[in-house]
């Protein structure tokens, strides 16, 4: 009985050291309004639909994955804004060069377009790269 406990005690414990994630990185990633209005946001992987998401100005929508063993997991995000649409990839090869050291990704959305960082530092900063126009 007191080995199940301790047994218990210490899987737990290393799950929270691994923030839930076996053995692999938990992945953050955020997609701001920097826009006087509200956009819609549809993130989706090969096996997971997020939804379809509206976000006021100012605010942002967040979510988390573990990452798959071999580092591809894959999203991409439709974004509606102003009669406006773009499609882009938010956790690929690119963005993973810009976010991995923290596996953390901060998608910037403003009226000319899309910056990604791994720092969420005021607008304009050299942190933020520009990655797309609406389309
Ligand atoms: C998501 O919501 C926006 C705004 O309401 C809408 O224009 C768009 O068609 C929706 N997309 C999907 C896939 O439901």
């Amino acid at each position: 009985m007191h080995h199940f406990l301790l047994y218990i005690i210490l899987t737990s414990s290393l799950i929270s050291i691994t923030n839930s994630c076996f053995f692999t990185p938990k992945w953050n990633v955020y997609l701001i309004n920097d826009t006087p209005d509200s956009f819609a946001a549809h993130v989706m992987s090969k096996d997971d639909d997020l939804g379809n998401h509206t976000v006021p100005p100012n605010a942002n929508y967040y979510f988390s994955f573990c990452d798959r063993w071999d580092r591809t997991s894959q999203f991409d995000a439709e974004f509606w804004w102003d009669k406006k649409y773009q499609c882009l990839g938010v956790v690929n090869d690119f963005a993973r060069s810009k976010c991995h050291w923290l596996a953390r990704c901060y998608w910037l959305v403003r009226p000319e377009g899309f910056y990604v960082s791994m720092y969420n530092v005021p607008f304009p900063r050299p942190e933020w790269t520009f990655v797309k126009s609406w389309g």
